[in-house]
């Protein structure tokens, strides 16, 4: 294997990723996993987190659980001391956990929801940086890659959700210029639509799901597989000169919105030339 080959490689990493029982975390752990690290995967507690590693362990992957609510500060120092405890380091940070509120106009919007998405998506991830990045601000070394969403640019009818990820947009430029001088690097994933549990009841609807197939450009929803395979090359040594960036995994989604437009529409929504 060549040097470059090797630089894509996660050997004797140890990568924290929280929502890990998630459709998107289960896939992240694995694909860090069978580049070289060790997951820990953080999630509220239950049975969910439980059978999910013990589903990495039957394929013979190693790693630890930790139950953890990322809102409540104590229990985020909690897990810290967990994995210093366990493995001395954190070199990874996945801030991946979120909450997709349901669609309910801006002028009836609960400050309950409001105030909830902001505790998952955005302060959950602000305190999982706090202290797992203090880990790697002793070792002048580490690498954190966020889950934003293309909500950040595009708003949608769940408002809670798409402005908290654009705090999380705005949070990982903070850490990236703030941090950058110590050795550590902050990017931002941003997903579009991705097939997991937290969005599969959109897809149940045929009508939804080709709608959102026409509007991307490489006609297919995205695969969680997708997402992780950013996130992997993004904790790498691969992308060691980036940081502070936003990369969408959307399939081109988010660029469109302009010929959907056009008179061309129909023949590109067919998938014909014009
Ligand atoms: N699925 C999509 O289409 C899509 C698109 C864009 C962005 N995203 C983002 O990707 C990430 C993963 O989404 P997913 O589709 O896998 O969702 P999911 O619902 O399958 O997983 C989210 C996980 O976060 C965990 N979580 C929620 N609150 C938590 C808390 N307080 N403490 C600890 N863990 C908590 C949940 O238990 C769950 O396991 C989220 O940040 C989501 O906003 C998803």
């Amino acid at each position: 294997m060549t040097s470059e080959d090797l630089s894509y490689r996660l050997d004797g990493r140890v990568a924290t990723v929280t929502g890990a029982a998630g459709g998107m975390g289960v896939a992240i752990c694995r694909r860090l996993a069978r580049l070289g690290a060790t997951p820990v995967l953080l999630d509220l507690p239950g049975e969910r987190l439980t059978a999910v590693a013990e589903g990495l362990r039957s394929d013979g992957i190693a790693c630890h659980a930790v139950a953890c609510d990322i809102t409540n500060e104590n229990e985020v120092i909690a897990a810290t001391e967990t994995v210093s405890h366990e493995y001395g380091r954190c070199d990874i940070l996945v801030n991946n956990a979120g909450a997709l509120h349901k669609a309910v106009p801006l002028e009836s919007l609960d400050i309950e929801i409001w105030m909830s998405s902001f505790a998952v998506n955005t302060t959950g991830a602000f305190l999982c940086t706090k202290h797992f990045g203090a880990m790697m601000l002793a070792v002048r070394s580490g690498n954190i890659v966020n889950i934003g969403s293309t909500a950040t640019a595009l708003p949608t009818a769940s408002a809670g959700y798409g402005v908290t990820k654009t705090a999380v947009l705005g949070f990982t430029r903070q850490v990236a210029v703030e941090w950058g001088p110590h050795g550590i690097r902050a990017n931002i994933v941003s997903p579009g639509f991705i097939l997991t549990p937290l969005s599969q009841a959109f897809y149940a609807d045929p009508v939804i799901r080709k709608l959102r197939e026409t509007a991307i450009a490489l006609r297919r929803i995205g695969t969680p597989e997708d997402v992780a395979a950013m996130v992997s090359f993004l904790a790498s040594d691969a992308a060691s000169y980036v940081t502070g960036q936003e990369i969408r995994v959307d399939g081109g989604f988010s660029l469109t919105s302009h010929i959907l437009t056009q008179p061309q529409r129909d023949l590109y929504a067919e998938g014909k030339r014009w």
